[in-house]
């Protein structure tokens, strides 16, 4: 007798539970409607199967990842500190150093319009925009002026 009330009391507790759980609004369980819960359904399915990534196209509403992109152009210091650096800073592949006005004089001369040429299309081990494909060609011309200034 002692087992079989135990049991009762145990199966009511279980009941109970159980309907506290239903008692849970459905959309607490789940944001979506009905047919669309199951991980097979069509929704779950396309959800699963989806590109990780996604292309944006310049002007469509790519969300805010592409708003963040965009702060506008960056100064010479910044981009030559992000995309120079790895070469002028220590003349690496022989590359005139920042401030090294020895290294410049030469290149000085050749007037800055055929440098900035020279940074945005590539000149010999220098590759065109330092490899920096995101740079604008303004961002680049910043960036050949504060290499300049760094020796006068
Ligand atoms: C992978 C290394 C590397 C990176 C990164 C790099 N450069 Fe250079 N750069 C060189 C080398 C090497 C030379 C020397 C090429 C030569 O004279 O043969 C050079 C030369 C130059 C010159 C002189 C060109 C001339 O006509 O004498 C300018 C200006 C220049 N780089 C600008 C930049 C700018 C701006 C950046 C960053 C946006 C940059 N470089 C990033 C390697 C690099």
């Amino acid at each position: 007798m002692k087992k079989l009330s135990l049991m009762m009391l145990v199966a009511s507790c279980v009941f109970a539970s159980g309907s506290l759980v239903a008692g849970q609004s459905t959309k607490e369980i789940s944001p979506y409607p009905l047919g669309e819960r199951s991980i097979l359904s069509e929704r779950a399915i396309t959800d699963r199967v989806k590109p990780v990534g996604s292309v944006c196209v310049d002007g469509e509403e790519c969300g805010t990842a592409s708003e963040e992109v965009a702060t506008g152009p960056r100064s010479g210091d910044e981009v030559y500190g992000a995309a120079c650096a790895m070469c002028h800073g220590s003349g690496m592949l022989n590359a005139p150093r920042l401030g090294v006005a020895s290294d410049w004089a030469p290149r000085v001369k050749k007037g800055e319009a055929t440098l900035v040429k020279h940074a945005l299309e590539g000149f010999n081990a220098m590759p065109a925009k330092g490899g920096c494909g995101n740079c604008s060609d303004d961002e680049i011309t910043a960036a050949v002026e504060h290499m300049i200034e760094s020796v006068k």
